[in-house]
């Protein structure tokens, strides 16, 4: 998994997951490792037909606990058919199939699976997988339609080719697609109703049609925070660098290449922002560019004039009104607490996030960071190298606190 959506803060939070009869049924268990890594308690329902293709035991080795079979089954005890309801806090059918699509729109509580759901009161994901005609079935259509307007979180499936043979809509969407929105479902949605607007990655500044000054930003950073905010709640805008990263459908995603395009695109999007982050390693100067084409090795030696990059950030310090918080990030080589106080002061923050790149543990294309965080108030605190996804929440929870 991509580090920026390897969470790990979900001790203590359940989610049930129900499995239906589909060749799509062993990403189930997958979906199973992805989800328990992040802490959360599991517990599953494998419907009949999903138990051709795979068994209780491969889910309870890989951790889930309890797993449910079918209703009348002596080992769940009377009142297994309510028992996610009382325990866990969001639930996930992935491989749905067509016919429990069908039951769930209907309120059927005829089997183990179909009876747990219409007994959960709390968020209920759907992940279908089946052939394309089986999805496209006026029917399934219709049914589709009941479960979203009911507010259930319907995953699309994916195009491609069927094991059947066929082509067409029908795949398991991606897992990391329903692995995140089963875990957001399963989060306090502390974030509902904040407009976050966050830089992440590097920019790149050509210097003709084929070469550009760049760095080694990954934007993992920044894409965790993005997800973090997401999960919780946040309507989040992203504005990216190149950067390879996957980021959930429900973030709105502006890619650009230059610093001053990244800056154009954040300026149009800060009006609108209640928070604003800026975690892009910005290109400070570009080059001069040649003109058209390329520059030929034997037209003489290279010589390049930097033009000074707008600063995001510090334009955004500027223009911000008094419902609008700020967070920076600085990133280091020696005097981490100085600067960062000179930074946080400068751009006119109300917290900023410094790291020593060169740190072990730290700094670009690293899974981890080792930060020190400082806020307009005065309080300071210097964290241990963490998880991004980990420094992510602590940032938000830190900038709530500001809010509140
Ligand atoms: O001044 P310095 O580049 O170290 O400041 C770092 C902070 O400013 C980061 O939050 C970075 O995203 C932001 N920044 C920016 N635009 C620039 C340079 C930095 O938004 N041109």
């Amino acid at each position: 998994m991509q580090p920026h959506l390897a969470f790990t803060g979900y001790l203590g939070r359940r989610l049930h997951l129900g499995v239906c009869g589909s060749v799509a049924a062993y990403k189930a268990l997958e979906l199973l490792r992805m989800l328990t890594a992040t802490g959360l308690g599991v517990g599953a329902t494998l419907t009949a037909s999903a138990e051709r293709f795979v068994t209780r035991l491969s889910f309870e080795a890989l951790g889930a606990g309890p797993v449910y079979g079918p209703m009348f089954d002596p080992g769940h005890g009377p009142f297994g058919h309510l028992e996610p309801g009382q325990s866990a806090h969001a639930m996930l059918v992935a491989p749905a199939s067509a016919n429990t699509l069908a039951r769930l729109a209907l309120g059927l509580a005829d089997e183990m699976l179909a009876c747990q759901a219409l007994a959960f009161e709390g968020p209920l994901v759907v992940a279908p997988a089946m052939n394309p005609r089986l999805w496209n079935a006026p029917a399934t259509r219709a049914n589709w339609e009941t479960l979203k307007a009911r507010g259930v979180v319907c995953v699309e499936p994916a195009c491609g080719d069927m094991a059947c043979g066929e082509q067409g809509r029908g795949r398991l969407a991606p897992l990391e697609e329903i692995y995140v929105q089963a875990l957001r479902a399963a989060t306090v949605q502390d974030l509902a109703g904040i407009d976050v607007l966050l830089t992440l990655g590097p920019t790149r500044e050509s210097f003709d049609c084929v070469r550009h000054w760049s760095n080694p930003s990954t934007g993992t950073m920044g894409a965790a925070l993005a997800v973090a905010a997401w999960l919780r709640g946040a309507r989040v805008h992203a504005v990216c660098g190149p950067v390879a990263l996957w980021l959930p459908q429900g973030i709105e995603r502006v890619d650009v290449t230059s610093a001053r395009e990244m800056h154009q695109a954040a300026m149009d999007l800060f009006p609108a922002a209640q928070w604003a982050c800026c975690t892009a390693a910005v290109a400070d100067f570009r080059p001069e560019p040649f003109g058209p084409g390329k520059f030929k090795k034997d037209s003489g030696p290279l010589a390049v004039t930097f033009l000074p990059n707008p600063d995001i950030l510090a334009a955004m310090g500027q223009a911000r009104g008094p419902g609008q918080r700020l967070c920076g990030f600085a990133a280091e080589a020696a005097d981490l607490e100085a600067h960062a106080r000179g930074k946080l002061a400068r751009k006119r923050l109300d917290l900023i996030v410094a790291n020593d790149v060169t740190a072990p543990g730290s700094g670009f294309a690293a899974p981890t960071n080792g930060v020190l965080v400082l806020d307009a108030q005065g309080r300071l605190e210097r964290w241990p190298v963490l998880p991004k996804t980990e420094v992510a929440w602590r940032i938000w929870d830190w900038m709530l606190a500001l809010s509140s």
